[in-house]
């Protein structure tokens, strides 16, 4: 049956439409850009990507005893940074493309885990396979902008942290600035995509990556979302002009 509610939206767009019409589409896009995601990354964000992760981690109350919860990992950029600078007790890296979980599995074999025991599975973020209250920190980058259902995976994130645990949410943005806003958008327009063709050959699949940014709601309106999930403390710091924001929230 077509999973289609009132809450699942096409993810380029914004506008309500099935949930499968974004799921498939994630799906073949980071299955495709799999091996080259990282190198895109480092190019299309001129080597911001690593200090925007760093911020991420420095966010992130993780101490030596702390079960981490990576959603929507990819090939572990997030986890390794969390290992290198902020060893826990353990990270369970998930997201659900396969090949993205394979790129993060030679890593792994690579040693990129510094010694912090970490596992990968194959989990759907919006309907998660773990019970309740098994995380003390969640962490998500560019994750949450390609989910249909943007609401019911902050309702999961919420459902597996243990009471007092945090959620530490990286993603793209709008600059505040109207002036900044401009240039922001024709970089989205023409840059991500001729990058994305120049490290991957794969133009189309950027034109999506750019779409779905401007297509994300703003800090304040994601920060309503995350309480309207059931967080509290919820705050988030702008980077680079306002193009990615941190939100952190409080369970
Ligand atoms: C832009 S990548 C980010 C990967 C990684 N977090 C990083 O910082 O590089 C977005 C990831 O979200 C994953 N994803 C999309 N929808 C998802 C969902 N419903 N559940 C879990 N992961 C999902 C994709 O498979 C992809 O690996």
């Amino acid at each position: 049956m077509t999973k289609t509610s009132v809450e699942t939206i096409d993810t380029a767009t914004g506008a309500a439409a099935p949930a499968e019409i974004s799921e498939e589409r994630v799906l073949g896009i980071f299955t495709e850009i799999a091996e080259q995601y990282e190198r895109f990354n480092r190019c299309s964000s001129f080597g911001q990507d690593r200090k925007w992760l760093n911020r991420l981690v420095y966010s992130a109350p993780i101490d030596a005893g702390a079960r981490v919860l990576d959603v929507a990992g990819g090939t572990g950029e997030v986890t390794f940074t969390v290992c290198a600078h902020k060893p826990p007790a353990s990270v369970l890296l998930t997201d659900f493309t396969p090949a993205m979980l394979k790129v993060a599995e030679q890593r792994l074999a690579a040693g990129d885990a510094c010694g912090v025991p970490v596992e990968t599975m194959v989990v759907d973020a919006q309907d998660m396979p773990f019970d309740d209250e098994s995380f003390d920190v969640v962490t998500m980058a560019y994750g949450i902008r390609n989910m249909p259902d943007r609401r019911a995976a902050l309702r999961e994130i919420y459902r597996v942290l243990v009471p007092g645990g945090t959620a530490c949410i990286l993603e793209f943005t709008t600059p505040p600035l109207a002036i900044e806003r401009f240039f922001y958008n024709a970089y989205l327009r023409w840059g991500i995509p001729a990058w994305g063709s120049h490290c991957t050959g794969k133009r189309d699949d950027f034109v999506y990556l750019a779409k779905s940014i401007r297509a994300f709601p703003d800090q304040k309106t994601f920060a309503s979302m995350l309480v309207d999930a059931g967080f509290s403390s919820v705050e988030y710091v702008n980077l680079t002009f306002g193009a990615v924001a941190i939100h952190t929230a409080v369970k």
